[in-house]
């Protein structure tokens, strides 16, 4: 277990290039693999997830050449072309573990076993299972809907249409990859909009994606893809802790390049806005279909409470604990509700904020569907766990920086996962740690 320890530092300022985008990483890798085509993906992230992804792309007899972080290049072997061994290991990553079931069902797997870390092993899957079942396929969870799961391919689909009750960007790309194989039309609706990465690619690979009455649709069978090569943008959650570091630090300024802009992933922007943080975006040229561009912050000695309502939670799921750290030296109570997938993230991200938040001495407390923090005119400082919880390591790193007396963070190495550069780009922006 690797223990960092973030000293205070008066201001922090440079330019980053964040790592590449986990979720469109992901998506490529598996997308590419049932192309029709030799598929390039550039820059793909190098991250412990992506590790998973690929390596489970290869284990469905898929070639690949090169590596994460530069180039790689994935000899597709069509959309129902995929060998999968009897036991795929997803690690960590439940963006692996819910969108390959929506392939494998429209391939000749046979029993294969998806299963996962202790963290993955405690994640619904039921949401995936079920949904894929009333529409055929033989996709089977362990008791209580957990992992490991049990799919197999080659049994007849229908298209239906799904009415998800939780925003979930996973559940939706694993049923509309699904809905290629199915007999007919395959529609999900949400009740707020998530992250659309899984349908710009599919769209880029000639699959036509409907759109109606709220909801997002395919049309199946489809014959084949072809996923044109793609450089992935950075990750926006990634750059979501430089971006809350430099409105705690930033002086003259903490800036991001390369970044991606999809508006169903930023919507930290707009609260740190409505906190009153300094932050300036340029929308650049598109990158893989999505908007991209560059983020500049500054340190605001001025940070106002806000409240974050139901229908904004999906555009920052990723991000609230880090609103929770902004809220810390906000004046007033921050509170967030409808949040209660939360609960359900690589740890309980409730608990664990609130832990983390009171271990450093500031006033956070707990509720059914989110939380709320008290902001006071410094986050004092102490020590945390990040629980094997990416996000919580490199947030405990942050706080840290603009601490009286620093956080020391057990288990840092967790920050692996989704930014293995993490703790060398901080430096880079002149923090000891
Ligand atoms: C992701 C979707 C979100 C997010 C996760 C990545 C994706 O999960 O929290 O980190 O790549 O689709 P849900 O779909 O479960 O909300």
């Amino acid at each position: 277990m690797t223990t960092l320890r973030s000293t205070p530092v008066a201001v922090l300022s440079g330019t980053l290039q964040v790592p590449s985008d986990k979720s469109i990483t992901h998506r490529a890798l598996l997308l590419a693999a049932v192309s029709d085509r030799v598929v390039t993906v550039e820059s793909p992230l190098d991250s412990a997830d992506t590790g998973a992804t690929l390596s489970a792309v290869e284990a469905c007899r898929v070639p690949v050449e090169g590596h994460l972080g530069g180039r790689v290049e994935i000899r597709g072997r069509g959309l129902r072309g995929l060998l999968p061994s009897p036991a795929i290991d997803c690690m960590n990553a439940g963006t692996l573990m819910r969108l390959l079931p929506g392939l494998l069902v429209g391939s000749r797997a046979d029993h294969v076993i998806l299963d996962g870390d202790d963290s993955l092993r405690r994640r619904p899957m039921g949401r995936i299972a079920t949904p894929l079942r009333r529409m055929g396929a033989a996709v089977f969870t362990s008791p209580g809907g957990l992992p490991p799961l049990v799919v197999s391919g080659g049994v007849p689909l229908r298209g239906m249409r799904h009415d998800l009750e939780v925003a979930s960007a996973q559940v939706k790309s694993c049923i509309l990859l699904a809905g290629l194989f199915a007999d007919g039309e395959t529609w999900v609706s949400e009740p707020v909009t998530s992250r659309d990465h899984t349908e710009r690619m599919l769209a880029a690979a000639g699959v036509p994606v409907m759109y109606a009455d709220g909801a997002v649709g395919v049309r199946g069978p489809v014959e084949g893809l072809s996923l044109p090569d793609l450089r992935v943008p950075g990750d926006f959650s990634s750059a979501a802790f430089h971006l809350v570091a430099g409105a705690l630090l930033g002086d003259p300024e903490v800036r991001l390049t390369g970044v991606n802009l999809n508006p169903l992933r930023t919507g930290l922007l707009e609260v740190m806005r409505r906190m009153g943080v300094a932050v300036q975006v340029t929308v650049g040229p598109d990158v893989a279909g999505e908007p991209c561009g560059e983020i500049v912050v500054r340190r605001t000695d001025h940070v106002n409470a806000t409240e974050i309502a139901p229908e904004e939670v999906p555009s920052m799921i990723d991000e609230l604990p880090l609103v929770g750290l902004l809220a810390a030296v906000a004046r007033g109570t921050t509170t967030v509700r409808g949040a209660q997938e939360l609960r359900v993230k690589e740890s309980d991200r409730i608990i664990a904020l609130v832990r983390a938040l009171r271990g450093m001495g500031v006033q956070a407390e707990e509720l059914p569907d989110g939380f709320s923090v008290t902001g006071g005119t410094h986050i004092p400082g102490g020590s945390m766990d990040a629980g094997h919880d990416h996000r919580f390591a490199m947030l405990g790193a942050i706080a840290g920086l603009a601490s009286r007396d620093g956080v020391i963070v057990a288990g840092f190495e967790a920050a692996a996962v989704s930014y293995p550069g993490f703790a060398a780009d901080l430096r880079a922006l002149g923090a000891g740690v």
